[in-house]
C-alpha cells in the first residue's frame, strides 16, 4: 500500500491519524519536531497497531532537513500535513510565531512537492477560515469573513497558497476544515497531552475534574446564544483521523474532480460551553469547578458544521455522541494520572 507522510505524526490528531492509516494498510511515516509533542506517544501508536512508526525529527521550517527526508523516501505517494501552532488564544499574543511557523513549514513542504512530484496533500484546515459566520451552520460555500485570530489567517492563507500551488503543479489536495477535536483513542493507548496549563476547553474540564488544576474559567456567558456561552460542534478525533483516511482513499481511487476539494470535519451538532461541562459532569459524575470569566480574545461566537459533503463524497460517518467524547477524554485524563510514570516521562521530555 502507499506509503504516506504525516507531519506533525507525534500530536493529538496526527497519532490518532497514523493509526487509522495503519488499520488501513497503508505504509506510514512521521515528521515532527517535538516542538510541542513527544515521541514517546509513538509507543501508544505501536500499542495499538502493532506497527513502530518512524519519526523524523525536523523542523519543516527548515528547508534541506525537510527535503531529506523527500530524498530517503522516494515511495512517498501522499502527505497528510498536521504540524502547526494552534492555540487560538495563543495566537492573538503571538502573531508572528503563528505566521512564521505555520505558513513558512507549508511552504517548504509543498516545495518539496513540486521537486519530489508528490501527487495527494491532504490538509489540516480549520473551520476558523469561516470566521464569526452570519449563520452558525456553515457549509463549505458559506463564504469566509475575515478570520478572528492569527491561527485562523493561518488557516486562510494556508488555503489560499494551496489553491495557487495546485493550479500550477497539478497536485491533488484536499482541505479538510475540523470544528472542534476532542476525546481519545477508546483503546485509552493515545489522546491529547496540552503542554502547560490547557487552552482548549476539554483538557482544561478534565484536568480540573482530576485536580491538576484548581478550576477553571468559562470565557462569557453574555453571548447571543442560547445560554449565553459560545457554540462549538464537538467531534471525536477518532471519527476526525478516519476522514484523513478516507480522504486519502479518495485520492488514491481517483475520485477527485477538481485539484482542490474542501470537506467539512464536524458533527453537525452545536452545543454550547456551558452544556459541555454539563454533559462531563453527568458521564464523571464528578462537579466541576468553574467560574465565569470575560470573553477571550479572537474567540468566535457560533459555529457548526453542515457535514453532508464529506458524508456523501467521502462515505464519512462520524458515529460517536458527545457523551462517548467526554468519556474517552475523562478515561485518557485518568489514565494519566494513574500511569504517572508514562506521563512524567512524557512530560519531562516535553519541558
Ligand atoms: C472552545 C470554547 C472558549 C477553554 C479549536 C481549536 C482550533 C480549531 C477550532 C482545529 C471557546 C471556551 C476554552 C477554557 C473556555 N480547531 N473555553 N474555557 O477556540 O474553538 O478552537 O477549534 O483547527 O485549532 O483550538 O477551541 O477549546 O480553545 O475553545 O470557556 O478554559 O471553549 O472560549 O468558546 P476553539 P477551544
Amino acid at each position: 500500500m502507499p506509503k504516506i507522510l504525516v507531519t506533525g505524526g507525534c500530536g493529538y490528531i496526527g497519532t490518532h491519524t497514523l493509526v487509522d492509516l495503519i488499520e488501513n494498510g497503508y505504509d506510514v511515516i512521521s515528521v515532527d519536531n517535538n516542538s510541542r509533542s513527544n515521541p514517546a506517544v509513538l509507543k501508544g501508536v505501536e500499542r495499538i497497531t502493532g506497527k513502530t512508526v518512524k519519526n523524523y525529527k525536523v523542523d519543516l521550517c527548515n528547508f534541506d532537513d525537510t527535503a531529506a527526508i523527500f530524498q530517503e523516501n522516494d515511495d512517498i505517494k501522499g502527505i497528510i500535513h498536521f504540524a502547526a501552532y494552534k492555540a487560538v488564544g495563543e495566537s492573538v499574543v503571538k502573531p508572528l510565531m503563528y505566521f512564521e511557523n505555520n505558513l513558512l513549514s507549508l511552504i517548504n513542504l509543498l516545495k518539496c512537492v513540486q521537486e519530489f512530484a508528490i501527487p495527494w496533500f491532504v490538509f489540516s484546515s480549520s473551520c476558523t477560515v469561516y470566521g464569526n459566520p452570519d449563520n452558525s451552520l456553515v457549509t463549505e460555500e458559506t463564504p469566509p469573513k475575515p478570520a478572528e485570530s492569527p491561527y485562523g489567517y493561518t488557516k486562510q492563507m494556508g488555503e489560499q497558497i494551496l489553491g495557487e500551488f495546485q493550479k500550477a503543479s497539478g497536485t491533488q489536495i484536499i482541505l479538510l476544515r475540523y470544528f472542534n477535536p476532542v476525546g481519545a483513542h477508546p483503546s485509552i493507548e493515545i489522546g491529547e497531552l496540552p503542554i502547560g496549563k490547557p487552552q482548549n476547553l476539554v483538557p482544561a474540564i478534565t484536568q480540573t475534574a482530576i485536580g491538576k488544576l484548581p478550576g477553571m474559567q468559562v470565557f462569557g456567558n453574555d453571548y447571543p446564544t442560547r445560554d449565553g456561552s459560545c457554540v462549538r460542534d464537538f467531534i471525536h478525533v477518532s471519527d476526525i483521523s478516519h476522514a484523513h483516511t478516507l480522504a486519502i482513499k479518495y485520492l488514491e481511487e481517483g475520485k477527485s474532480s477538481k485539484g482542490v476539494e474542501v470537506f467539512n470535519l464536524g458533527t453537525g451538532n452545536g452545543v454550547t460551553v456551558l452544556e459541555a461541562i454539563k454533559a462531563f459532569e453527568k458521564v464523571s459524575g464528578k462537579s466541576l469547578n468553574y467560574e465565569i470569566a470575560p470573553r477571550r480574545p479572537g474567540d468566535v461566537i457560533a459555529i457548526y458544521a453542515n457535514n453532508d459533503k464529506a458524508k456523501s463524497r467521502l462515505g464519512w460517518n462520524p458515529d460517536k455522541t458527545l457523551e462517548e467524547m467526554l468519556d474517552t477524554a475523562w478515561k485518557w485524563e485518568l489514565k494519566l494520572k494513574d500511569d504517572e510514570q508514562f506521563f512524567s516521562s512524557v512530560k519531562s521530555e516535553l519541558n
